[in-house]
């Protein structure tokens, strides 16, 4: 069976996500780089060994970078998951690991890399925000989409309810890219474009859930 390690900073709702969505591998390890991440004794409730590795414990982040890649690979995982992973890593973490690296990050990307996404979205005036799944390159939040999730943003929406709209989708199409990997159906084309395989019915490659009547009335 597969293997995957989940890395975490906080919360851990996208790892628990994970954890409840029955994917086809084996979870080896939950690694946070803190050690008062809530996510950590949830993993534990759940029975999948957790680990620190605390990047206040290191001096230089190729360390702390060196480190973690020596943790993950004692687990010698197919995939790694960055769920609310909140350190930046190096590119040789990332050249390590490119091609079983996946991110979940808060925004239709290439709009809003980086930090606050919400609160920039809502700054912007846009009218249509969401998330994305993609794979790690060195090229911070850049790197090959695998799946968005779309949500509307409503009138007297704040940063708060924004989030709370956009992470339940989260933790609907994280499960969904994990899978999608697992079953191999993620490859590149020749022109290096991501091609997902996935069967007709998966619910393609947009969620764009309908508003309800208390929304839409808003
Ligand atoms: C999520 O919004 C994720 O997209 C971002 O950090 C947050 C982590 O939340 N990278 P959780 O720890 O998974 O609850």
């Amino acid at each position: 069976m597969k293997s995957i390690v989940i890395l975490i900073s906080g919360r851990g709702s996208n790892m628990e996500a994970l954890l409840q969505a029955r994917l086809p591998a084996r979870t080896a390890a939950v690694i946070s780089n803190r050690p008062e991440a809530a996510g950590l004794a949830l993993a534990s409730s759940r029975g999948v060994t957790t680990e620190v590795v605390d990047h206040r414990a290191f001096e230089a982040r190729e360390q702390f970078d060196a480190a973690l890649t020596e943790r993950i690979e004692r687990a010698r995982p197919d995939l790694v998951v960055l769920a609310g992973f909140m350190r930046v890593l190096g590119d040789e973490f990332v050249r390590h690991f490119e091609g079983r690296l996946l991110n979940i990050h808060p925004s239709l990307l290439p709009l809003f890399p980086g930090l606050h996404t919400h609160r920039r979205a809502l700054a912007a005036g846009v009218r249509v925000h969401g998330c994305s799944v993609h794979f790690v390159t060195t090229h911070l939040d850049g790197g090959p989409i695998v799946i968005q999730a779309a949500v509307p943003v409503l009138l007297g929406d704040s940063e708060e309810t924004l989030a709370a709209r956009v992470l339940a989708q989260e933790h609907r199409i994280y499960p969904q890219a994990v899978r999608w990997f697992l079953e191999g159906r993620l490859h590149f084309g020749a022109d290096g474009r991501l091609v997902v395989d996935a069967p007709e019915d998966a619910g393609g490659f947009l969620i764009a859930p309908a508003l309800s009547q208390a929304e839409a009335n808003d």
